[in-house]
């Protein structure tokens, strides 16, 4: 199998509510959500690739690097390179409904296993759902991150004892999704979290926190005073507020007052190995890709996963050598034109 025949699979088992465009930029499938689009006019999803696009690399081959190492390490584990399938829910109300929620989760976690990167896993309208997610981990002995929805909190702490029952090596909470329609079509509410509410999670867990939904450097701040062990800047893919900035327009900002008092994690339209160095550049230590990753486990499952993995790692590692970078953390804001 490569990865063109799993994007063949993929477009077959997802349309209509993926069209498998040959850019997935957010413009065929504006303001389908439901679905794998963008809120309102899609501007959101389509600002996030389209300014990583314009972002270009500053090539230099007069060095001494010569083979790039890829790795990095996040809450104690390795990885052979900084991405993290994120966490990506809902086949029956995004992704065309043409297989279980079981069956695609497990392709995801098992290529993720097979490649040696950390899956994340996501909650959603329909309980079942996180459900399948924990027992999928549980069965293939995967430590993941499960990322839990900004329900009150009481809900949200027994779906946290819930997220235990996989060891999973941190949990987050997507206080964006506040935003996200889907919920509300089914009759849930979620709110914006407070302060309060945010350190009582933290007070409650055992492993780190993440907070996932972070768009300017104010709320990095606020999310550190809660205790959170990682923010990712995000904006959900575009799926919870029209007419936001691209994440790659905001990072360097967060990064800057965020760096080294948090895991900065980003998200948003980074597609390719290139588009990850990119966003180290701007001081991303990890990255986080979502609509790929997905139809790659729906097209391919786990060898789709795998294969988009590699495929990852062999353009980073050309961007790494073609800019003189040595390792991860020798990635430099100047290797890039912004
Ligand atoms: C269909 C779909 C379902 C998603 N489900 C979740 C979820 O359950 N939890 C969550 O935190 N984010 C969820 N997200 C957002 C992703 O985690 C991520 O922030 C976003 O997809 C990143 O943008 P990208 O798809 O352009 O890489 C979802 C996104 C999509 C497209």
């Amino acid at each position: 199998m490569n990865l063109k025949e799993v994007s063949q699979k993929a477009k077959e088992l997802m349309m209509p509510q993926c069209r498998m465009c040959p850019e997935c930029n957010g413009v065929a499938c504006r303001g389908e959500v439901p679905g794998m689009g963008g809120k309102g006019t899609g501007s959101s999803f389509m600002n996030n690739y389209s300014e990583l696009k314009k972002i270009t690399l500053n090539m230099r081959s007069i060095h001494d690097v010569k083979e790039p190492d890829t790795s990095a390490e996040f809450f104690g584990v390795r990885m052979p390179i900084p991405v993290f399938p994120a966490p990506v829910t809902g086949v029956a109300i995004n992704m065309g409904n043409k297989m279980t929620e079981r069956e695609y989760i497990t392709g995801l976690i098992e290529g993720s296993r097979n490649s040696g990167i950390i899956p994340m896993v996501g909650d959603s309208a329909f309980k079942s759902f996180i459900e399948e997610n924990i027992a999928a981990l549980k069965e293939k002995k995967v430590r993941g991150i499960v990322f839990i929805k900004p329900w009150d909190n009481s809900e949200l702490l027994s779906r946290i004892e819930l997220a235990m029952e996989s060891d999973p090596i941190a949990i987050g909470v997507d206080i964006d999704s506040c935003g996200l329609d889907t919920l509300k079509m089914h009759g849930h509410r979620v709110d914006p979290k407070t302060l309060e509410d945010l350190k009582e999670i933290k007070a409650a867990l055992k492993v780190p926190f993440i907070i996932k939904g972070i768009m300017t450097p104010c709320e990095a701040l606020l999310a550190i005073q809660a205790g959170a062990d990682a923010i990712v800047v995000s904006n959900h893919g575009g799926r919870v507020l029209d007419s936001t900035p691209a994440t790659c327009s905001v990072l360097s900002t967060i990064a800057e007052v965020a760096k080294g008092k948090a895991v900065i994690f980003v998200d948003g339209g980074v597609r390719s190995g290139v588009d990850v160095f990119k966003m180290l550049a701007l001081g991303a230590d990890g990255v986080l890709i979502g609509r790929p990753f997905a139809q790659y486990a729906i097209g391919g499952g786990a060898e789709g996963v795998s294969l988009y993995a590699d495929k990852l790692r062999s353009e980073l590692r050309g961007a790494m050598l073609l800019t003189g970078s040595k390792d991860i953390g020798s990635i430099e804001e100047s290797s890039i034109n912004y």
